[in-house]
């Protein structure tokens, strides 16, 4: 069972915050859908026929592909791909682009789950992020999705914005909840290099929020998504029962995923491949039939990082017997003596060999995955 991540490239305006791969012009998209289908009629070996239960398009902006587009890559998809009977298949919507006539169009194509990015609803924000988008339009995208038949929807949100201060992020989760959506990716702000914020940051225009300000903004986010009725599920993701993203979880859970397209990453349990972050040498390399990315095999000590980190930030945790029968049995015994000190001050928790990071743990989450990493 494994999953096919595409990326696609576009967006309409650059968020201030945002470092993903994307280019704003849209005069390559006709090749660069051609460059997709050709790539994964070159790899469709790679997952070695595992049957596919996941499709995740990303961005960029995958929703400026119209409906025609996006069943032309799925008709490519299907042929060459064992999809499963009841695929999860997401794309990764901006909010203005969620019309009616959009949505009513998207129904006829395989999409079955949106990601929906809100941001925030409050216009200062929005403007200071640069988005496209108001408050308002968000509102309105997630309620006309609803109405269109789309029940598998998720929204996200960004914290710990400069001048975020509690008592609005607690107002951004009462109007999110409010809209009864099923699934919610919080993500905290982080200042990527190479951005507006970034260097907003650096020349002190813009001031980040205090660490106690930060915890306090993780601390409400998690009490109102329980409130809520939401498992949180991964450290930023949080959902009612039976609508965790399967396609993120496949990732955490060490599943097989190819990634088509110009920056997107595959993973076959022994390797994992990057492909070029230029989208002209991305459709050139693939027409030319050249060599469009790098490949890394991974040893036993990335398998074993690898797996801590995605795992431990997850509700299943990290399972000793996986280490020990897949990876090595000394990875296992490095594990269980590196937790000790972190089971006694209650911040892990094991048990039935599985250690889970406790609600306490939360807090220093990253700090306790580092500790467990093995150098
Ligand atoms: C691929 S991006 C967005 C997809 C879509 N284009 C959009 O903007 O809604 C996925 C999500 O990552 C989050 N994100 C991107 N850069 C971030 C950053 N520097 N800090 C925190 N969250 C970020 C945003 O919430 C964004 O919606
Ligand atoms: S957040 Fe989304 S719309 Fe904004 S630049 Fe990044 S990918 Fe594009």
């Amino acid at each position: 069972m494994a999953g096919i991540y595409i990326h696609i490239p576009f967006c309409a305006k650059k968020c201030f915050y945002c470092d993903f791969f994307m280019s704003l012009s849209l005069e390559h998209k006709k090749d660069y859908l051609s460059a997709l289908k050709k790539e994964l009629k070159l790899r469709k070996n790679y997952l070695q026929n595992q049957t596919i239960e996941t499709v995740y398009l990303g961005g960029g902006t995958p929703s400026l592909l119209n409906a025609g587009e996006i069943n032309d890559l799925f008709s490519e998809i299907y042929k060459l791909f064992n999809v499963s009977e009841n695929p999860e298949i997401t794309l990764e919507a901006n909010p203005d682009d969620l019309s009616e006539k959009y949505l009513k169009n998207l129904k006829n194509t395989p999409v079955n789950r949106l990601s929906i990015g809100i941001q925030s609803f409050f216009e200062d924000d929005l403007k200071i992020m640069n988005r496209r988008h108001s408050a308002r339009q968000s509102i309105e995208a997630v309620k006309t999705a609803q109405n269109t038949g789309f029940d598998n929807i998720s929204g996200d949100l960004i914290y710990g914005l400069p001048n975020m201060t509690s008592e609005k992020w607690q107002k951004n989760l009462d109007i999110f909840f409010n809209l009864n959506i099923p699934h919610l990716s919080a993500y905290h702000l982080t200042y990527e290099p190479n951005t507006v914020f970034f260097k907003k940051l650096k020349n002190g225009k813009h001031k980040e929020i205090t660490e106690e300000e930060s915890l306090n903004q993780f601390k409400i986010l998690i009490n109102e998504s329980q409130k809520n009725k939401m498992i949180h599920y991964e450290t930023s993701n949080f959902a009612r029962e039976n609508f965790f993203s399967k396609h993120n979880f496949g990732y955490w859970q060490q599943k097989h995923y190819l990634g088509a397209g110009a920056s997107a990453h595959s993973y076959d349990g022994n390797s994992r491949q990057f492909n070029i972050k230029n989208l002209k040498q991305y459709i050139e390399k693939v027409r030319k039939n050249e060599i469009f990315f790098e490949k890394e095999i991974l040893s036993d000590t990335d398998k074993y990082n690898d797996y801590i980190i995605t795992t431990l930030r997850t509700v299943n945790g990290c399972n000793t017997d996986y280490i020990r029968e897949n990876i090595d049995e000394k990875y296992a015994e490095f594990v269980l003596q590196k937790s000790g000190k972190h089971i006694k001050s209650g911040n892990l928790i094991f048990k039935n060999n599985i250690l889970k990071i406790s609600e306490k743990g939360k807090f220093t989450e990253n700090l306790i995955i580092e500790d467990l990493f093995y150098a």
